[in-house]
């Protein structure tokens, strides 16, 4: 009973952002922007989002987008020890109005900028209103410098993470081939087309959403789970999902993260590279597409509402 209540505040909340953004699109607020921002979410823990976001962000750059990853785990940020760097301060100082966007971020490997988190601060969903100041202007200060924000959110699909999602332009969702992953993955879904009452909406002008199996054991396997979940999507919530393609399950991955070493730095040829790399030429088409034009700033201001 609690998880209903819980799931029809969670649609709500997707819901209202939607409605808002979308009621916004003609204001004046509308600025031009160019920057494509990826959120990277899944449903489950655990199951390879910074992984995907911390490679995929090295892919993009090697391509030569220029790419700024934020690590939005508010709660248990980890990206950093993924990129093997040590950071000096975090969101929280922005948020404090203690340091500005430009000091905290780190240059990481592989030609990106880092923006780090810091484990076990107040959620977003608890910002005050000055520190809701301080995130809209810190990403005011980056619009144009970059073609390409990553968003590491965090698990589930807390106010937090939807808010963010809802801001990205393409949403890509992580699932491995659990079942339980899939299911959760289905929930993340499902907040993009939902409203409170449960009726489907639609979802013309939001986000982009796709799907990236992780940890699958053969193609065939990451195939059929992108597929079981895609007509799902397609059946129940009448919501087209993208297939950003998958990544095998492969031991190198875990021996890069105890080097503190991207794996696609680490082991450029082993097979999750391999599939990284696959990934990232889709993401980039993607990238290629003519694509919403508001700005960062506009949308960080509806992030929360
Ligand atoms: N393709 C893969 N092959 C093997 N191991 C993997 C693969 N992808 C991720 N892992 C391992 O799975 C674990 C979880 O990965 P990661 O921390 O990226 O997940 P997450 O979704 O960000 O977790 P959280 O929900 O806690 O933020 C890590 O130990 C990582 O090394
Ligand atoms: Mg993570």
């Amino acid at each position: 009973m609690a998880d209903q209540e819980n799931y029809s505040e969670r649609t709500d909340q997707a819901h209202r952002l939607r409605q808002l953004v979308l009621q916004r699109d003609s204001d004046e607020l509308h600025a031009s922007g160019s920057t494509h921002v990826i959120a990277v979410t899944s449903g489950k823990g655990g199951v390879g989002k910074t992984f995907l976001a911390v490679n995929l962000s090295i892919a993009l750059a090697a391509r030569n987008h220029r790419v700024i990853l934020f690590d939005m785990d508010m709660g248990l940020a980890n990206a950093d020890i993924v990129l093997g760097v040590q950071p000096n301060f975090t969101w929280n100082d922005v948020l404090k109005g203690r340091r500005s966007l430009d000091d905290i971020m780190v240059q990481g490997p592989g030609q990106i900028a880092f923006v780090p988190a810091s484990s076990g601060i107040a959620h977003m969903a608890d910002l005050s209103e000055f520190e809701r100041y301080q995130l809209r202007l810190a990403m005011h200060q980056i619009e144009c410098r970059y073609d390409v924000v990553i968003l590491d959110c965090g698990a589930g699909i807390s106010q937090n993470v939807v808010g963010f999602a809802s801001s990205a332009d393409t949403v890509l969702v992580t699932a491995t081939p659990e079942p339980t992953a899939i299911t959760d993955a289905y929930a993340m879904i499902k907040t993009f087309a939902v409203d409170p009452a449960g009726n489907i909406y639609n979802c013309s002008g939001s986000s982009s959403i796709g799907v990236l199996v992780n940890q699958a054991e053969s193609r065939r396997e990451g195939c059929e789970t992108y597929e079981r979940l895609a007509q799902v999507a397609a059946r129940f919530l009448h919501l087209p999902v993208s297939d950003f393609g998958y990544i095998l399950r492969d031991d190198h991955v875990s021996a890069a993260v105890r080097q503190r070493c991207p794996v696609i730095l680490r082991y450029p040829r082993c097979s999750a590279s391999t599939c990284l790399m696959a990934v990232a030429g889709k993401l980039a088409h993607e990238l290629g597409q003519p694509e919403s034009s508001k700005s960062l700033f506009y949308r960080v201001m509806n992030m929360f509402l």
